[in-house]
């Protein structure tokens, strides 16, 4: 039995506080596939590796004898609303894979936390039932994946709209699959393979395209799998964005912000600024897309440089533990978002385990800012980190 007592984890631990033992924990509940599908990363997972290594390129170095009592405060401020600390849920899709309450139980205790709750374009949960799930009036972000037809952009961007989602996360990395070697061993791809992309499968002129609603009653397995299939290819089957376009986005999504999820170059950064974007995620997707991609808190530093401070910056790829988030913050990200973490803890007893993890990872960045002698977030800077050499 886990015991301990700090006044940000006030709930029911579920297997260990630690992210690895938590892993190995959740791997033995799932399938094999929806283990392999959530662990891999592309080709040899040198990316995969690489976003653990960068952590371990800086060390905290804390100051001492600082009034960082009683309580520290890790709230922020993005766009406009003040959440009690900088994290936020990554999108993931397909999360009935982990958990039957999937998207349902991480939307529910990210609005219960009052944290940003991203949901993915491939959610298995729709709009409206993660709306409900997430709580009204909580911060909802949705996750595009930029479908080539215009028609099902606007749908699914007017429809994300009327759910109260209120800032959209463009994801501009995955416009085709990486080559993700675990599941093409298994002949593994879950919207083929049994779990629907609800939010295309829901949408009104998804259905007027297919000529049919593959949610309907008298809807045959063909016309379902054909449904997988065209949702699948409009999204994210080789048709790459492009600046140019970012325009269409800014005219459905009006004032807004838009952010770009998923880039890595200092260069992209200064483009997203040029064309008007509010805000960019350093991120590799987990490096499930590029193999050999550079390590993600190792991209960050030279954004940070280049945009900070006409950008938001958000950070992801590789947060296991509280001196992770410390060491992306102070580097520079205005929030980090975590992904497997999260899933680890819905696959144990879903909205429970989330739990456990959400609130482990806030009362371990609580207890390492005040350690390292911040009293909230604005007293940390890079000055409290030190670069490993060698
Ligand atoms: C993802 N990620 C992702 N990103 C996105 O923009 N849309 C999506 O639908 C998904 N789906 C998805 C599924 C699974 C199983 C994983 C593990 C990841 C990427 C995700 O948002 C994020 O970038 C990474 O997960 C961050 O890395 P960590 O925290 O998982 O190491």
């Amino acid at each position: 039995e886990i015991y301990f007592n700090h006044t940000l984890y006030n709930t029911t631990p579920i297997a260990s506080t630690n992210y690895f033992k938590l892993e190995a924990s959740a791997k033995k509940l799932l399938a094999p596939e929806a283990y392999d599908y959530a662990a891999g990363g592309a080709g040899l997972e040198k990316t995969v590796a690489a976003n653990r290594a960068a952590f371990d390129k800086w060390h905290i170095l804390p100051r001492v004898m600082r009034p960082v009592q009683p309580k520290r405060d890790l709230s922020t401020t993005l766009f406009n609303r003040t959440i009690p600390a900088p994290i936020i849920m990554a999108p993931v899709g397909v999360q009935t894979l982990f958990h039957p309450t999937g998207e349902r139980s991480t939307a529910a205790v990210f609005g219960q936390e009052g944290l940003p709750y991203t949901q993915s374009t491939a959610s298995s949960t729709g709009f409206a039932n993660v709306a409900a799930a997430n709580g009204a009036g909580n911060p909802r972000w949705y996750q595009l994946y930029w479908p080539s037809d215009d028609d099902l952009l606007r749908s699914y961007l007017t429809t994300a709209k009327k759910s109260g989602f209120e800032v959209l996360v463009v994801t501009v990395d995955t416009w085709d699959l990486g080559w993700r070697t675990r599941d093409l061993d298994r002949g593994f791809f879950p919207f083929i393979n049994g779990v629907g992309v609800q939010i295309g499968l829901e949408d009104p002129v998804a259905h007027e395209k297919l000529g049919f609603d593959p949610l309907a009653k008298n809807a045959t397995e063909e016309q379902k799998q054909m449904a997988a299939l065209y949702h699948t290819i409009v999204t994210s089957r080789g048709v790459s964005p492009v600046w140019e376009n970012v325009g269409k986005l800014r005219e459905i999504w009006g004032d807004a912000p838009i952010l770009l999820k998923g880039v890595q170059s200092a260069e992209d950064a200064k483009l997203a600024m040029k064309y008007g974007l509010d805000g960019v995620i350093v991120s590799n997707h987990g490096g499930r897309q590029i193999d050999g991609a550079v390590g993600s808190l190792d991209a960050l530093p030279a954004i940070v440089e280049a945009v900070k401070r006409n950008l938001t910056i958000g950070f992801d790829g590789g947060i296991r533990s509280g001196a992770d988030i410390f060491k992306a913050l102070a580097l520079g990200a205005d929030f980090v978002q975590v992904g497997r973490p999260v899933l680890w803890g819905l696959a144990h007893q879903g909205e429970k385990g989330v739990r456990h993890v959400l609130k482990s990872l806030l009362a371990d960045l609580e207890i390492t800012v005040g350690l390292a002698g911040c009293a909230s977030l604005k007293d940390m800077d890079r000055s409290l980190l030190v670069e490993k050499r060698g």
